[in-house]
């Protein structure tokens, strides 16, 4: 199955949908580009999901704050001293992991080495001996005669059972705000021998507090500004509880183990929606926030069993969260996360109100109490759906042709997903057939529905194009058009043709999109 995920990767780069970033510098881990039609995929998912959360709905409104917020904010939320991995350095090949993604060996059972090389399990036989005073055997690239540790993990990457302690990594992306320069205030500490004698934790905690007042960080979720600016929000738009606020956008964590493509990233995008709701309905909002949004994903899949919601078991809730339920995908490596509906209680409104002394609860007006409302929380990762539904869509098949039978590669997009939404396709590029196909794609344009002319390659070969990028419809002008006026539509998942008016084109595909 990781087979499918290498044509994935490799038809989004041929095809202008996902780039590695700064690829002429060797690209940048982690860190993707979404390129003309990834940027248009990626659009039209979020499109969806605003106007489904926002638009559709009298109860939820908009927000689009700063990525970067007062530091306070991320003092109150936990994220300071809580938003971490534990990472453990391996002491045979140095990989830095985390723990939680180490290799599983229990204790005492027998823990192989494996290297790249032979000369890199010779190199790794000599060290282990010399400072870790164990002897092993070595057959070609493996080392054997290890076993595991009570930790109960191993390295990921060489299968070493000796590693450092675990050590918890923030994180949060670190920058400064406005014209001081941190570095300096540390020379500055350093030349004034503020710094002599200091050490470890200590050592530690000056150089903190010489960067803390310019410190600001990239936020590492959406949510936040939303439980910030309830009361703005509340008061202006005269919401009454129960009511939402959405926002989607940009989010940043310095995650160390980067996975699957653009699965987890560095840089990514969310959907995120606070639900604001009385205490004591909050079980029952969260039931209805759960099928909700998984009906949501599945409307848009040609696998919706793919599918499926799964319970956090109580050792596993974050600290803010009373229950949660994750939207889980069966990617090809097995199942995973897209997206998480919390029940994140008064936690975050709680903390926010103490930590700033601004005053976030509610007055209700009918029954003439206030309360801090609980909230429930769906969240979303956008570009995690992007690669859901590449998933989704991707399909070979294999179809006749005049010499036999090829694999058709096809894109099944739900229809309001697909970049482009029709392509507009002279038969031959003489004949009086580009200038219609021209005034056809204008006429699309003018109804603000995405097409595209194109005329380069035989009609086959740009049909088979259009159905690897997910187009899900075609329009041929040809010979007929020219006399009676009409042009054929072929359907992207049948490959059936019909005929039908040009004056009626535009109509025919707004009715078929608006269908999906
Ligand atoms: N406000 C709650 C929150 O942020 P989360 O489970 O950490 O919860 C929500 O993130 C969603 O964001 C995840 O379900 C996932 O789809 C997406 N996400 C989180 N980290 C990501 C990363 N490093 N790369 C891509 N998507 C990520």
């Amino acid at each position: 199955m990781q087979d499918l995920m290498k044509k994935i990767v490799s038809l989004a780069k041929r095809r202008g949908f996902v780039y590695q970033s700064s690829e002429i510098y060797g690209g940048l881990k982690s860190a993707y580009d979404y390129g003309p039609l990834g940027a248009e995929l990626k659009r039209n998912l979020m499109n969806e999901w605003w106007r489904d959360m926002v638009h559709a709905r009298e109860d939820v409104v908009g927000l689009d704050a700063s990525v970067i917020m007062h530091p306070k904010v991320w003092e109150a939320s936990g994220h300071l001293a809580g938003f971490s991995d534990p990472l453990v350095d391996c002491l045979v090949c140095k990989e830095r992991f985390r723990a939680d993604k180490a290799l599983e060996v229990a204790e005492g059972e027998p823990a192989k080495l494996f290297f790249p090389d032979k000369g890199a399990a010779k190199r790794a036989l000599s060290l282990v001996e010399r400072q870790l005073g164990v002897t092993l055997e070595r057959r070609g690239k493996e080392l054997n005669g290890a076993v595991g540790n009570d930790r109960g993990y191993c390295c990921p990457n060489c299968g070493s059972p000796w590693l450092s302690a675990e050590r918890q990594f923030n994180l949060m992306f670190k920058s400064a705000l406005g014209a001081t320069d941190p570095l300096g205030e540390v020379a500055e500490a350093f030349e004034d021998g503020e710094l002599d004698g200091l050490k470890g934790r200590e050592l530690r905690a000056k150089l903190e507090a010489l960067m803390k007042p310019s410190a600001v960080y990239l936020r590492p979720e959406t949510a936040q500004a939303m439980f910030v600016q309830f009361a703005n929000i509340q008061q202006s738009m005269s919401m009454k509880v129960p009511f939402g606020i959405a926002q989607m956008g940009k989010s940043f964590r310095n995650e160390i183990t980067v996975e699957h493509f653009i699965f987890r990233s560095t840089e990514f995008e969310q959907m995120e929606m606070e639900f604001f709701v009385e205490p004591g309905t909050d079980d029952e909002w969260l039931d209805y926030w759960k099928e909700q949004r998984i009906a949501w994903w599945r409307k848009f899949a040609n696998d919706p069993d793919k599918f499926m919601l799964r319970p956090h078991e109580p050792d596993e809730l974050a600290h803010y969260a009373k229950a949660c339920y994750d939207i889980e995908y069966e990617y090809p490596w097995g199942y995973g996360e897209l997206e998480g509906i919390a029940n994140r209680t008064d936690y975050d409104l709680g903390k926010h109100a103490k930590h700033s002394g601004a005053k976030l609860d509610y007055f209700d007006p009918v029954e003439k109490k206030r309360y801090t409302p609980y909230v429930i929380e769906p969240a979303a990762g956008a570009t995690r759906g992007v690669l859901v539904y590449l998933i989704d869509a991707y399909t070979e098949e294999e179809v006749a042709t005049g010499r036999g039978t090829e694999t058709r590669v096809v894109l099944r997009l739900h229809p309001k997903l697909a970049p482009i939404k029709v392509a507009v396709l002279p038969l031959i590029k003489k004949g009086g057939m580009p200038e219609v196909a021209r005034e056809v794609v204008e006429a699309f344009f003018a109804r603000g529905i995405n097409a595209k002319y194109d005329e380069q390659h035989t009609i086959g070969k740009r049909y088979r194009r259009h159905d690897e990028i997910g187009t899900p419809f075609c329009l041929t002008v040809d010979g007929q058009t020219l006399e009676d006026g009409t042009l054929t539509i072929r359907d992207r998942d049948t490959m059936e043709q019909r005929r039908i008016s040009r004056d009626d084109a535009v109509n025919e595909i707004e009715r078929l999109l608006r269908e999906g």
